[in-house]
């Protein structure tokens, strides 16, 4: 029986851990996988046990055998209308056997690409100037991702008038839109001594937020330099690269990698590892 609390998905946790073999004791038979994975993939939430006997080419009463043990287990749910019940997935029960694997992934591939720095930089972290600017939060911890990984120096700008959510969307917006500036701190950044830079802003009414523009602006020592630029954004990231690339290239940096976050992709460990990926090939002592 699948625990309350799924927890943290941390299989060192005893309760969860056993919650999880028992699990694994439910899935280790080939038709209750492949019953799983008709219900996984099934988009109509109306499959019962004669559609599913068809579809694996077993007998009825043998697939209600294994959705006995499926729903016993919590990995599936039955929902009576009328005469007929329809099994589902539960997807609670789904996720917190992912994370588990989740976890272990993010920390095997986070392994692989300290590996990938040592053999890029042998000396230690890779030289590199994480520079952003975070309204919110997501930005921040995107490049807070790529600097546990990459090391470096994390340096986020702000701006000297803090903007509240009204006048961000209002006075923000219409600065965004017209690519003008906002008096940030630090105003000046000395990227002189970085062998790459990243560069990371949230899009604004589709375009660079008015503080990245500074950001950029206030690069000192960047000619010639190479840079990743990232975009975090919500549902729509309109003109921001292209825009930050420009703006980029007009202070001499060559835009090597550009690449934008939805907030899932935020928290995609593929994804956020693909950027980390970016970087490490993009760097060159
Ligand atoms: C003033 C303002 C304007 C925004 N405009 C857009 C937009 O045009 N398109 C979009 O997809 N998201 C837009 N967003 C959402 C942000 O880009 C998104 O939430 C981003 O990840 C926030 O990053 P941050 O937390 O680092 O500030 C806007 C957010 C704010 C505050």
């Amino acid at each position: 029986m699948a625990v309350d609390d799924p927890g943290t998905g941390n299989p060192d946790d005893k309760p969860h851990a056993r919650d999880l073999a028992d699990a694994f004791k439910v899935l280790s038979d080939a038709n209750r996988l492949r019953i799983l994975f008709h219900l996984a993939t099934d988009t109509s939430g109306t499959l019962g046990v004669s559609d599913l006997a068809s579809r694996i080419g077993i007998s009825q009463p043998a697939v209600s055998q294994h959705l006995k043990l499926l729903k016993s287990d919590g990995l599936v749910e039955a929902t009576r209308v009328g005469f007929h019940v329809y099994f589902t997935l539960n997807r609670t029960r789904m996720f917190c056997i992912a994370e588990m694997f989740d976890q272990m992934r993010t920390t095997v591939l986070s392994r692989c690409n300290q590996q990938l720095i040592r053999e890029k930089n042998p000396e230690g972290p890779l030289n590199i100037g994480i520079i952003y600017y975070s309204y919110s939060g997501i930005t921040r911890s995107l490049m807070e991702q790529i600097h546990a990984v990459c090391g470096g120096d994390l340096i986020e700008v702000q701006t000297l008038k803090k903007y509240r959510s009204f006048t961000a969307f209002t006075t923000g917006c219409i600065r965004s839109r017209n690519e003008e500036t906002d008096q940030i701190t630090p105003a000046v950044i000395d990227v002189s001594s970085y062998d790459l830079l990243v560069i990371a802003s949230p899009v604004w009414a589709w375009k660079p937020a008015p503080a990245a523009n500074s950001l950029v602006s206030g690069l000192f020592g960047c000619s010639g330099k190479k840079a990743v630029i990232c975009v975090t954004y919500c549902s729509n990231p309109g003109n921001c690269l292209p825009i930050l690339k420009k703006k980029m290239e007009s202070r001499g940096v060559e835009v090597v990698n550009q690449s934008s976050f939805s907030h899932r992709d935020t928290e995609d460990p593929q994804r956020v590892m693909e950027l980390i990926r970016t970087i490490i090939g993009a760097y060159q002592v």
